[in-house]
C-alpha cells in the first residue's frame, strides 16, 4: 500500500497532487449544468460534484469552485436562480468533457461542444436534448465553504425528465439501461456495468438480492 500523509499531498506537485486528491471521492456522477443569463444566452459546463441532499423535498446539492475567477454558471444560477442537470450519456463524454474549457461568455458551450438546448414547461434554464436524464432545480441556499472557498449550492427539485426505458416500477433507475456515464479524477469517463440490486438491508437477514 503507498501511504500519504497531509503533509505528502501538500509536498507534491500541483498537477500530481490534483489529479490523486479528485480521485479519492471514488466514481462520481457524471452530469452537464445548463444555464441562461438575463439575456437568454445559454451556458453548459460539466460537473462531477452532485450530491442527493433530501427526497422530500427532493434537494440536490453541487459545489462551484472558488469564485475568485469569473464562473459563468454561479453567474447565472445567482441571476436566475434556475438550473438543470443532465446525465452526460456515455457517447457523448468527450463533448460533455470539453464544456470544462474556459470558453468566453459570448460563446455557449451547446454550440461549442455540439449539445441542444431545449426549453421545457416555463423553465428559464435549459436542458440538454441529449440527456436521458433531466431536472430542473431552483437554488435554495448556498453554504460557502470556509476552509478553501467553494461553495455549495443547494437546489431543489422542481422538474424531473426521464426516459421510460430507465425508470422501473419502484422508481428506481436502471442507469446503465440509457448509458449514463460515470467520472474518476477530472479526466477519467466510465461506462458502468451492472453488478447486483439489494433490498432494503434489515440486520439479521443478510443482504437480500433482487433478482
Ligand atoms: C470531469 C470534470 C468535473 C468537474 N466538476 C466540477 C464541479 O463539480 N464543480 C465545479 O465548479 N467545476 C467542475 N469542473 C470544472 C468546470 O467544468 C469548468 O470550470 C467549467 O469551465 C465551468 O464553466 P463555467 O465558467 O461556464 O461555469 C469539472 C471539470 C471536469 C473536467
Amino acid at each position: 500500500m503507498h501511504h500519504f500523509t497531509a503533509a505528502d499531498l501538500h509536498a507534491f506537485e500541483k498537477i500530481y497532487r490534483l489529479n490523486l486528491v479528485n480521485a479519492l471521492p471514488g466514481y462520481k456522477p457524471a452530469n452537464l449544468v445548463g444555464t441562461a443569463d438575463d439575456e437568454g444566452r445559454t451556458n453548459l459546463a460539466i460537473f462531477s460534484s452532485v450530491v442527493h441532499l433530501g427526497s422530500d423535498p427532493a434537494v440536490l446539492g453541487m459545489v462551484t469552485r472558488p469564485t475568485t475567477v469569473p464562473r459563468h454558471t454561479y453567474k447565472n444560477v445567482r441571476a436566475t436562480g434556475c438550473y438543470t442537470l443532465n446525465h452526460v450519456p456515455a457517447t457523448h463524454a468527450g463533448a460533455a468533457h470539453y464544456t470544462s474549457a474556459n470558453f468566453p461568455r459570448e460563446e455557449s458551450e451547446f454550440d461549442a461542444c455540439g449539445f441542444t438546448p431545449v426549453y421545457r414547461d416555463g423553465f428559464a434554464a435549459p436542458y440538454v436534448a441529449e440527456s436521458q436524464v433531466s431536472i430542473g432545480l431552483r437554488l435554495a441556499e448556498e453554504l460557502p465553504i470556509k476552509l478553501n472557498g467553494t461553495v455549495l449550492l443547494i437546489g431543489t427539485v422542481e422538474h424531473v425528465y426521464i426516459a421510460p426505458e430507465a425508470l422501473r416500477p419502484d422508481g428506481t433507475l436502471d442507469l446503465a439501461a440509457i448509458d449514463t456515464a460515470c467520472i474518476s479524477g477530472l479526466e477519467s469517463y466510465y461506462r458502468a456495468t451492472p453488478l447486483a440490486r439489494y433490498a432494503y438491508a434489515r440486520a439479521g437477514q443478510g443482504p437480500q438480492r433482487i433478482p
